[in-house]
């Protein structure tokens, strides 16, 4: 059967991007640059953003096209036998992360709906607090928007990659920036927003630490959406001709950009309103909508402020579970349809315990944490980095030559930095992400 291909360039690198604009830059990026000390976190992000995250993305696309295949095909048919395991290993991660992603989407969606239906007139910034705690602790409502979320997730998927995956990017990733620049206005123009707009920018030297360099690295690969086979899916589909290089610049800086605007919106409102910017998690579902609920309009504001959310989730979310739709169909010969459908339920039930973790299952913890908590650590931890390890080293070092001419197109499109490249995948960022491993596992 002729594989799917995207139906343009653009549309590739749209959808690559909505996989790597998520929560993660709306949501973590803004909590981390608050709690991290500021400027000096957003200049070492870049670094590893350009440096490691653009080769080992690079890498991913590159295995992903060569391979015509899913990433366990994919590190099967170039590495061997012996590699495949990486690939079964992502194709693992992304089952994970979805479930416990959906979660988090989920909210997004109650706090639409409830902005929607005035569920928060009149609340103050407690109230918003302890309403945030009762959704996330309840059992059954978060339940309920958890499966909606990925109802959306497999409607989208359910109808392939070009009309479903590439025309839900094409629309939502347009309105994604849309609804982000206008958010970013509203932001900067508060009374006071000069303050976090200089926190977000002058480094201060003084916060650099291991730790922070490491949440730095640990940020740039989660946010490129690196090491759970999203890419190497995304890349399986990508047309022949197409430039790699160029493509995944394209996608680091759209996800750079999407970064940066979530600071300039998030970091000035929460110095306007003399709020904390180190309040963490928190930040986007309790302080956020606590200064929205002042601003005249400010139902219009968190509307919009919500829906972005949601759109950045379901975009990423997509490509996580096209990731394991792929596998299965692939490995097992099965429709994708079917395939689409019984995922997304697999998913949704291996979701369900992390949201009764954040509540009634609070107590079932492993070493002291509970189920949300350690699937995220587990992930973050150990499978994302030895994903990602295992692409560069099979880039760098099993397939080189395969890689060099899938780069560069078979040496029709050279690749300025090809040797850069090489050297990246075989050394330089297999140690960093080592070190980050490390430091994950053994530091503070
Ligand atoms: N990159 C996404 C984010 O920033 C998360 C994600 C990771 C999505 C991996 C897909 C695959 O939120």
């Amino acid at each position: 059967m002729q594989r799917e291909h995207w139906g343009s360039r653009v549309g590739f690198i749209l959808a690559a991007a909505g996989s790597a604009v998520g929560l993660g830059n709306i949501w973590k990026f803004p909590y981390l640059v608050g709690a991290e000390g500021g400027g000096v976190f957003l200049v070492v992000y870049v670094g590893f953003l350009i440096a490691i995250g653009f080769c080992v993305m690079i890498a991913e696309i590159a295995l992903g096209r060569h391979a015509q295949a899913n990433p366990f095909g994919a590190f099967k048919r170039v590495g061997g036998k012996r590699w495949s395991i990486f690939g079964l290993l992502a194709v693992l991660t992304a089952f994970t992360i979805l479930s416990f992603y959906s979660i988090v989407g989920g909210w997004t969606i109650a706090y639409v709906v409830k902005t929607i239906t005035g569920g928060f007139s009149g609340y103050s910034g407690a109230e918003f607090e302890s309403h945030f705690g009762e959704l996330v602790t309840s059992p059954i409502e978060p339940i309920v928007y958890h499966a909606a979320f990925m109802a959306f997730g497999v409607l989208i998927v359910i109808n392939g990659i070009t009309s479903g995956i590439e025309r839900a990017a094409k629309i939502m990733m347009p309105l994604l920036f849309i609804l982000l620049a206008l958010l970013v206005v509203r932001s900067l123009t508060l009374d006071g927003a000069m303050a976090g707009v200089r926190y977000f920018l002058v480094p201060d030297w003084s916060h650099l630490d291991a730790d922070m360099v490491a949440a730095a690295l640990g940020q740039a690969f989660f946010s490129l959406s690196l090491g759970m086979g999203a890419l190497i899916t995304y890349g399986s589909y990508l047309g022949e001709k197409e430039s790699i290089p160029n493509a995944a610049g394209w996608v680091v800086c759209l996800d750079l950009l999407v970064a940066v605007l979530a600071g300039f919106l998030i970091l000035p409102a929460v110095f306007a309103f003399n709020m904390d910017p180190a309040a963490g998690p928190g930040l986007t579902f309790i302080t956020l909508p606590a200064i929205f609920a002042e601003l005249p309009f400010g139902i219009v504001v968190q509307l919009c402020f919500f829906l972005l959310l949601f759109v950045a989730a379901i975009t990423s979310a997509i490509s996580l579970l096209q990731v394991v739709v792929s596998f299965v169909g692939e490995e097992f010969n099965v429709c994708r349809q079917w395939t689409t459908v019984w995922v997304g339920v697999a998913i949704f039930l291996f979701g369900v315990p992390s949201s009764l973790a954040l509540g009634v299952w609070g107590d079932v913890t492993f070493y002291d944490m509970n189920i949300f908590d350690l699937l995220g650590y587990i992930t973050d931890t150990f499978f994302l980095p030895i994903g990602a390890i295992a692409t560069c080293l099979v880039a760098g070092w099993v397939s080189y030559d395969k890689f060099a001419a899938e780069v560069t197109n078979e040496g029709q499109r050279p690749f300025a930095y090809l040797t850069a490249w090489k050297w990246m995948c075989r050394v330089a960022a297999p140690i960093g992400i080592l070190w980050v491993m490390y430091e994950a596992i053994f530091g503070a």
